[in-house]
């Protein structure tokens, strides 16, 4: 449990979370880290802490390097507990510690501990100087959390960005040049799917502040540090946050007899045959965290249930709840089922599709009981026809 260097005194010390396989809600097949950084200046500075139960591991690398009640310093990039979590106990280690965070930081760092800690409330753009360091404090509001912010060291050139940039990924390598990219890009994808989605416009915003500063090092809160592929993942975050989406498709379905998914079929072949990427999600064989990560950068959507007691089918109901919360913006949509009577779980689904606001060209398909095949040719040409659509109205 040694820390590990990014650059001379500044240290990795955080958590590897090797079994974490859901992340409220979100699953994390490959695990999860919780980053914490040790900057050894004229000021023992501690940035973030770990999960409660990763306490341990933090101190041990902690005092690979120092004892840790020499610590002065330890900053609060974010209030939820995945990085706040250990901060009571770091403090008994170094009680005259002051902490710095944000003005909602502060608030949230009360209401989860009910603290008498030496904090103090860093405004955005204020700067506090460890010794040969200055450290600069940006707030970056609902990147993820109201209390967010980002603490920039331009003597090292690396960004601490706490949430932003960060993946879920347990792995004993610490840097981007050490992991298939292809790995990283996939977790990040599905990392900016689920926790900053919704929040495009801000992450913009925090974009354009990263302009000008120098950074050559990227160390988010979870996962790997990026210093190979910073271009890379910017442009990443660029597209993702700008709603850049491709000429691809998702269909996700779920089905109680097969009809419904006969024409999830159909619609695949219709949309296939005219050259748009296609995924085909089962919701009871995918979860709905890489369904949503699907969705990303597809233009089209479509969404097919059949009709149970006068409703979609739940995990098409649970689906569509996480979906609207995440607010993708700017997609296309269809919508499908099948029913033996009232049929209502296509107008059900119609109603929050066109809540999200998206783009729904083309009347929805209810089949009763069982499509033929001349419905099923009916339906392949919707695909194409959807196709065709995105196609018109899509850059990409
Ligand atoms: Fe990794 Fe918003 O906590």
């Amino acid at each position: 449990m040694q820390a590990i260097e990014l650059k001379p005194n500044v240290y990795w010390v955080g958590g590897i979370d090797w079994n974490l396989r859901n992340f409220h809600g979100y699953q994390t097949p490959r695990g999860s880290t919780y980053n914490a950084y040790l900057i050894i200046d004229e000021e023992i500075t501690l940035i973030d802490t770990v999960k409660h139960y990763l306490f341990d591991e933090m101190l041990t690398r902690i005092k690979s390097v120092i004892d840790p009640k020499k610590i002065s310093t330890i900053i609060s990039n974010h209030v939820e507990m995945d990085h706040s979590g250990s901060l009571p106990f770091i403090l008994k280690y170094a009680p005259n510690a002051t902490v710095f965070t944000s003005t909602r930081g502060e608030k949230g760092l009360q209401k989860h501990y009910k603290h008498n800690w030496n904090i103090h409330v860093a405004e955005s753009g204020e700067s506090l100087s460890i010794g040969k360091r200055k450290l600069t404090f940006t707030h970056i509001p609902m990147v993820h959390w109201p209390d967010s912010m980002v603490t920039y060291s331009g003597f090292d050139k690396i960004l601490f960005p706490n949430d932003a940039f960060g993946q879920h990924i347990a792995s004993s390598e610490r840097f981007d040049d050490e992991l298939s990219f292809g790995i990283l890009e996939e977790e990040a994808a599905k990392y900016y799917a689920n926790i900053v989605l919704p929040y495009g416009g801000q992450v913009q915003k925090a974009l354009d502040a990263l302009h000008s500063l120098e950074v050559d090092m990227i160390a988010p809160s979870h996962g790997i540090i990026w210093r190979k592929y910073l271009k890379e993942i910017i442009e990443k975050y660029q597209k993702w946050s700008s709603n850049t989406t491709n000429h691809k498709a998702v269909i996700v379905y779920d089905t109680m007899w097969g009809s419904t998914e006969k024409i999830a079929y159909a619609l695949y072949e219709g949309l296939r045959e005219k050259g748009i990427f296609v995924s085909l999600r089962n919701l009871n064989q995918t979860h709905m965290s890489d369904i949503v990560t699907d969705v990303l950068d597809a233009k089209l959507v479509l969404f097919g249930s059949p009709t149970l007691n006068n409703g979609m089918l739940p995990t098409m109901g649970g689906f569509l709840t996480y979906l609207k919360g995440l607010r993708p913006k700017d997609r296309v949509g269809f919508v499908f089922g099948s029913f033996g009577w009232g049929g209502q779980a296509v107008g059900q689904i119609e109603s929050i599709v066109d809540e999200m606001g998206w783009d729904r060209p083309i009347a929805s398909t209810n089949i009763n009981y069982i499509p033929e095949e001349q419905d099923l040719k009916k339906i392949r040409d919707i695909g194409s026809q959807l196709a065709n659509y995105i196609k018109k109205n899509n850059e990409k």
